[in-house]
């Protein structure tokens, strides 16, 4: 990985030696490449060269306000899901204009917020959401812009937790409801239909599933709009995998290069493209660095306890997720005659471990980093065990920011009160 390297025998992001940022914030602490995370938006901006398309960042991957002032500054929008998300994007200096809402629970409270604001599509997911928003509207006496999220039904062969786009998920309208909705939708007075999407799942890393989905999804465009519903713009998600442990997903101009020759040779070439990537644009941006606070051997299973845990990397607990751990000192790196251990947290649960079976070399008070941890992780960090959750540092080259201070007790104890 370019941006995060062993240098003289010592792991750093950028510039930045991670034991020396660990030594001054503590641990557990997430660091972050900025030059990382804007070579695989770059990624994205080459492949879409010379086309009409808009780049909106899935902030729910690392919603942390620098981290999406990065985004904002290079020119990206927002797919947001929360009345929350919004607030975060506004304070972090997005154009309202380039935000999409997605989700299928949003409040009438986060629909008026978000048409107050001015944002740029709502992407509905379903008939009864469609009524409501068009009702909220109205009340306000605007039009809110609308694409409906569509299921493909494509299988995008990944976790069946993070799979969205298949018959039996929560997610989008049914493919044969789709039309119909469209017909309603365009009827309504406090809408106005601009777009279609889609989502078919995360950690993606085959092109078959996308072509696929990119197939149904134009014909479905053709059928809208031979119905008379002009669709100004194709929504295609977000989902590319990346690496964690050998994964191979194509590159993302790679792949566009292949979802455009689709587009032009259906002629759809000059339509305005929008995507919403997440885990793609952070994941490999960013590592976890932890400390070994005990080395415990035991008969049937060695076990590394490290300070952080499931509420600061709570994918391998949820989703059997796979992160790579190595040692900051490259010295340390384990022989293959090493012991292994599983890596775990100081949570009081089987399930909370990081790593199973590692070969490590490592000792009480060594440190570790845990790798592809800019996606999904502090994100969806808890305070689970009244852990604190952890600070986070953005390195720019030489420099190094402090962009989330870890939590105090106060901060845990806010807004809580004895009977
Ligand atoms: N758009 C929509 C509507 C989504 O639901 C998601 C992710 C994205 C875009 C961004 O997908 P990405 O490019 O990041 O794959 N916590 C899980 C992943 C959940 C993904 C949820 N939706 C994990 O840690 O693997």
């Amino acid at each position: 990985h370019p941006h995060i390297h062993y240098q003289n025998g010592l792991l750093q992001v950028e510039d930045q030696n991670l034991d020396a940022l660990a030594t001054e914030y503590g641990t557990p602490l997430f660091v972050y490449s900025k030059a990382s995370m804007l070579a695989a938006l770059a990624a994205y901006q080459r492949g879409f060269a010379g086309r009409n398309a808009q780049i909106c960042y899935a902030m729910k991957a690392n919603s942390s306000l620098a981290v999406l002032q990065v985004f904002a500054r290079a020119g990206c929008g927002f797919d947001i899901v929360s009345g929350g998300e919004l607030e975060r994007v506004l304070a972090a200096g997005a154009d309202v204009s380039k935000v999409i809402f997605s989700g299928v629970g949003k409040t009438r409270t986060e629909m008026q917020r978000a048409l107050e604001a001015g944002i740029g599509c709502f992407n509905v997911e379903s008939e009864a959401e469609i009524e409501v928003l068009n009702t909220v509207a109205v009340a306000l006496n605007l039009r809110a812009p609308i694409s409906i999220r569509v299921n493909p039904n494509v299988d995008p062969k990944t976790h069946p937790y993070i799979s969205t786009g298949l018959k039996g998920n929560k997610f989008g309208i049914a493919h044969e409801r789709t039309l119909a909705t469209y017909q309603r939708a365009a009827a309504l007075p406090g809408l106005h239909v601009v777009g279609i999407d889609c989502h078919i799942g995360s950690q993606i890393t085959l092109e078959a599933p996308y072509l696929d989905a990119m197939d149904r999804m134009l014909d479905l465009v053709e059928s809208i709009e031979a119905a008379g519903i002009p669709i100004e713009h194709i929504d295609f998600g977000g989902g590319l995998g990346i690496n964690y442990a050998g994964d191979t997903p194509p590159a993302a101009d790679a792949l566009w290069a292949k979802l455009l020759a689709k587009l032009d040779a259906r002629g759809f070439g000059q339509r305005k493209l929008m995507i919403e990537p997440g885990r793609s644009l952070v994941g490999n941006a960013g590592v976890c660095v932890t400390e070994v606070l005990y080395m415990k051997p035991g008969e049937q299973k060695n076990f590394c306890i490290v300070d952080a845990a499931m509420n600061d990397l709570p994918r391998p607990a949820m989703y059997q997720a796979f992160h790579n751990i190595v040692p900051l000192n490259e010295s340390q790196q384990a022989g293959s005659s090493a012991d292994v251990f599983d890596v775990v947290g100081p949570v009081c649960e089987s399930g909370d471990w990081i790593g199973h079976d590692r070969a490590l070399a490592v000792q009480a008070g060594d440190r570790l980093a845990v790798l592809s941890a800019g996606a999904y992780c502090m994100s969806m960090s808890s305070n689970y065990n009244s852990r604190p959750r952890a600070a986070e540092v953005l390195v720019d080259g030489p420099q190094a920011h402090l962009i989330r201070a870890r939590d105090t007790l106060a901060d845990q104890l806010r807004g809580e009160k004895l009977l």
